[in-house]
């Protein structure tokens, strides 16, 4: 019947997949056997085996929107390290000014003058006038939390479900019916996280202002939309409703660009007119080198100094990382936002969202699929329901496991990669037109494999 998935077909597509999938890539299977012997799980990270397909595919080299795998098959990458190589892989630019700064010293503890430059520009994007580097968009946000926490001396922040910021300890917990627990799969939380943070939905002004009203939240560490679980986008005037409570319950409010810089180069703090307190980003400014920064207001840096200079050091307080700052990081970020994130490339880059998005609808309407589309800047990802999750928890509900391992591993199978654990796409500025309309072949491709009576 139109518009619906049988289950039994899906099970016998999934199985025809997992068998081409392994007779196409014999060298990674090898390579994820001998793995296992020195990694756990037979991979970097644990994640890793996460992939639709029964392993992942070991990488041989990777370049512009394309990489190779060691089976020789080359892939259009929407994934982009989700969003760590949205700038395209090894941009020339920034590779030579990494290249240049390991040949000139990688890390020294010291200031170099790229910090200076990159400083900044974080202000001349983000309006927000002094910055800090360490390694992670995880850091950022870990001690973004201390700071707010030093500052207000309160003991909670807030976050809104299903929302990922990262390896961060407050922020692995999710509301079940309600109630708030531990997010599941939370590994060895070190304490109970009703004890450091209140979690409420994305969207919901009046439970917002409830778990504010109880005064003992230092900051609300919010993703402009959400994007980790689906992209969900704010309500209008839920940001207005987000700035104007935080302000009258006394909590700083967090911005996290880490994946909303796809909404343009200032992100969506810019594109939106967001007011944060701080702001937080990692992942894409050095081009994949690691690199994160963390923002703030004139009066937040005021209180953040005063509260510093009753400190007998600043160096083993819980904000710190031997490696934060590096020269290296510093270069390959200016090199970065000089030349690789520019205003010029978004422009390129969210037109081929919005084809992405285009190409996608109107697969899914030739078919009556009740699924839909949605898009934050040069970032789009498919629903397999009729109308886009207002909330995490919708959000949640809403996910097909089954559906999309198929979906990422027919494609996968074809040439395509998207990001992992959702149905998601992201344009770099290396990214072309027939990138994208050879994904929406594939994704015709998938639907009509799924329609066929
Ligand atoms: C919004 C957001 N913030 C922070 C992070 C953490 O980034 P990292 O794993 O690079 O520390 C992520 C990772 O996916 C993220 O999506």
């Amino acid at each position: 019947m139109e518009g619906t998935v049988d289950r039994s077909r899906l099970t016998d597509l999934m199985r025809r997949e997992t068998q081409r999938f392994v007779q196409d890539h014999p060298k990674s299977g090898e390579l994820f056997e001998q793995g296992k012997r020195s990694l756990l799980a037979g991979v970097p990270m644990p994640w890793m085996t996460e992939w639709a397909g029964p392993y992942p595919v070991f990488v041989a080299e990777a370049e512009g929107a394309r990489f190779t795998d060691v089976d020789g098959h080359t892939y259009i990458d929407f994934c982009l390290g989700d969003t760590g190589a949205m700038t395209g892989h090894a941009p020339k630019e920034a590779v030579e000014a990494i290249a240049r700064q390991s040949a000139r010293g990688i890390t020294t503890m010291l200031p170099t003058e790229d910090s200076i430059w990159v400083g900044r520009e974080m202000a001349r994007r983000f309006g927000l006038p002094y910055w800090q580097f360490c390694l992670t968009a995880t850091d950022a946000n870990r001690f973004t939390i201390r700071l707010a926490r030093e500052i207000t001396k309160r003991p909670r922040i807030l976050v809104f479900n299903w929302c990922y910021h990262g390896s961060v300890d407050e922020t692995i917990s999710t509301l079940e019916h309600g109630a708030q627990r531990a997010r599941p799969g939370n590994i060895g939380a070190p304490v109970d996280p009703s004890l450091t943070t209140r979690v409420v939905e994305f969207n919901d002004v009046d439970q917002l202002e409830k778990a504010l009203a109880h005064e003992d939240v230092a900051c609300v560490l919010a993703e402009p939309a959400l994007t980790n679980i689906g992209i969900v986008l704010p309500d209008p005037g839920f940001h207005d409703a987000l700035r104007r409570l935080t302000r009258e319950y006394g909590s700083y409010l967090v911005i996290d660009e880490t994946h909303c810089i796809c909404a343009g180069p200032g992100g969506a703090t810019r594109a939106w007119g967001l007011e944060p307190d701080f702001l937080t980003i990692g992942k894409p400014l050095a081009s994949g080198v690691p690199a994160a920064c963390y923002g703030m207001s004139e009066e937040v840096a005021a209180r953040v100094n005063a509260a510093m200079a009753e400190m007998p050091t600043t160096d083993v307080g819980g904000v710190g990382g031997t490696l934060s700052g590096n020269a290296l990081s510093l270069a390959a970020m200016r090199a970065t936002l000089e030349n690789v994130l520019t205003d010029g490339a978004f422009d390129r880059m969210i037109a081929l969202g919005e084809r992405w998005t285009d190409g996608v609808k109107r697969v899914i309407q030739d078919h009556g699929f009740g699924w839909e589309v949605q898009r934050l800047g040069c970032r789009a990802e498919y629903w397999f329901c009729a109308q886009p999750p207002r909330t995490g928890g919708e959000a949640a509900a809403a996910d097909d496991h089954e559906l999309a391992r198929f979906t990422h591993l027919f494609a996968l199978n074809r040439g395509i990669l998207l990001t992992p654990f959702h149905n998601m796409a992201l344009m770099s500025p290396a990214t072309t037109e027939q990138d994208v309309d050879a994904h929406t072949e594939v994704f015709a491709q998938t639907a009509g494999a799924l329609a066929r009576t």
